[in-house]
């Protein structure tokens, strides 16, 4: 007989459970639900019942639960979820970074064929094994961090066997791992150098030969796509995104990083998230803002390329959706720290506390299509994140330094 297994945590000085506040637009910090002298019972791998401290102590007690008794302040919140990283991936691009830093934009070796095809090299002499290993470090790196849930992309195989290489490797990692990694097939990252015939050719070979196998294999429920100059145009992708719709992928796309139109192919498509958005303008904001595609700010990458961030209050006040995500990954975004980032965002865009904290929780759950986490609520999921501090704000106040100190996946502390 299956034994059930109920763990209490408390008491919680301030738990910012991030329930009851809506999908879309602004918020202020006047909205969040902070229970103060909390606890948590947990039941098995969920949220059993979470209120004051002293009310829920008699329940935990008399049904025998392991208690995490806290010495302390903390905060809770729930455990972070980063809906946009590309960390499985070989070598590095240190090169690249000092390169840009002496003046050379990102497009420009883009251009000259360096870049996203300099890590395809690199991740293709490395084994499935070797990239499974590094996906592991970076993993639970971003979980000590607090970020329980990681969307991983492929996108560095850019050839059948390198594509599924990739998404197979992330698979396994995701076994080796107590963080969750969901994987997205990115093989239309940029149209790759050795293949013979179009771009279209490409996408068609791709969609023939691997989505099938993305099903059979259960390697990943998601299909992205860089939109831009030097990767795939609208026209290019249509029936590659067409054909992905219909065998029932969710969608997600690269879209206005350097030049607005791939959120129009976002929009147009139904895809659940369009991604980067710097260069959008007031045309592409009210498109997503009328929309359900959220809008996912991606502010490592403005921090890595030194350019303009997401215009994340725009999108917020136009009534959009916004999620934040580190795009980890060893070009655009290579430092992969999500709250730090997020916090800057917030600096720059003059977000509240709760909209940051929305961005890395309960909205980017829902840009990765997950409905069973992002809050601290009955039911969900025990991702719970446990800061050493006495106040909520001094998480987006220290700019992401301070980390917590206790998480809890699946009901087990890490
Ligand atoms: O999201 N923009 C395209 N792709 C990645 C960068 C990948 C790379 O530079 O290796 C991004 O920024
Ligand atoms: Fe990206």
């Amino acid at each position: 007989m299956q034994t059930i297994k109920h763990t209490f945590i408390g008491p919680i000085r301030q738990a910012v459970t991030m329930a009851n506040l809506p999908l879309k637009g602004a918020l202020k910090d006047e909205q969040l639900q902070v229970i103060q002298e909390a606890g948590i019972l947990i039941k098995d791998e969920e949220i059993y019942e979470i209120g004051p401290y002293w009310d829920l102590y008699p329940e935990a007690q008399s049904i025998g639960a392991e208690m995490i008794s806290l010495k302390g302040d903390f905060v809770a919140l729930p455990g972070l979820v980063d809906c946009h990283t590309h960390i499985c991936f070989g070598g590095s691009r240190a090169q690249d970074y000092a390169m840009r830093n002496a003046g050379k934009s990102y497009l420009e070796i883009a251009k000259s064929g360096g870049g996203i095809w300099d890590t395809v090299s690199q991740t293709r002499k490395a084994s499935l094994d070797k990239l499974a290993q590094l996906t592991v470090q970076r993993a639970n790196r971003h979980l000590k961090d607090g970020i329980t849930t990681i969307e991983v992309k492929s996108g560095y195989g850019l050839a059948i066997e390198e594509e599924l290489k990739m998404l197979r490797a992330i698979k396994l990692a995701n076994k080796n791992t107590l963080a969750d990694l969901i994987p997205t097939c990115l093989a239309a990252h940029i149209p790759p150098k050795d293949f013979q015939g179009t771009n279209k050719d490409y996408l068609k070979t791709i969609a023939d030969e691997v989505f099938p196998i993305l099903k059979i294999e259960g390697l990943s429920n998601r299909i992205d796509a860089f939109i831009e100059e030097t990767a795939f145009t609208a026209e290019d992708i249509q029936p590659y995104f067409q054909k992905a719709k219909e065998m029932g992928f969710d969608i997600t796309v690269h879209a206005d990083q350097f030049h607005a139109g791939g959120s129009q192919v976002a929009v147009n498509i139904g895809a659940i998230s369009a991604d980067h958005l710097e260069s959008s303008t007031d045309k592409e904001i009210e498109l997503l803002a009328s929309s359900d595609t959220i809008a996912v700010a991606l502010p490592g990458a403005s921090l890595g390329l030194g350019m303009a961030y997401t215009p994340a209050r725009k999108l917020l006040d136009s009534g959009a959706t916004l999620a934040i995500a580190s795009d980890w990954n060893p070009g655009s975004a290579p430092m992969g720290d999500l709250l730090m980032q997020a916090s800057v965002l917030g600096t720059f865009e003059k977000l509240s506390n709760a909209e940051v904290l929305a961005g890395i929780t309960y909205r980017a759950a829902a840009a990765l299509g997950i409905k069973n986490r992002g809050t601290l609520e009955v039911g969900k999921l025990a991702d719970i994140i446990l800061f050493p501090t006495d106040d909520y704000q001094e998480i987006t106040y220290q700019q992401g330094r301070l980390k917590p100190t206790i998480i809890i996946k699946n009901g087990v502390k890490v």
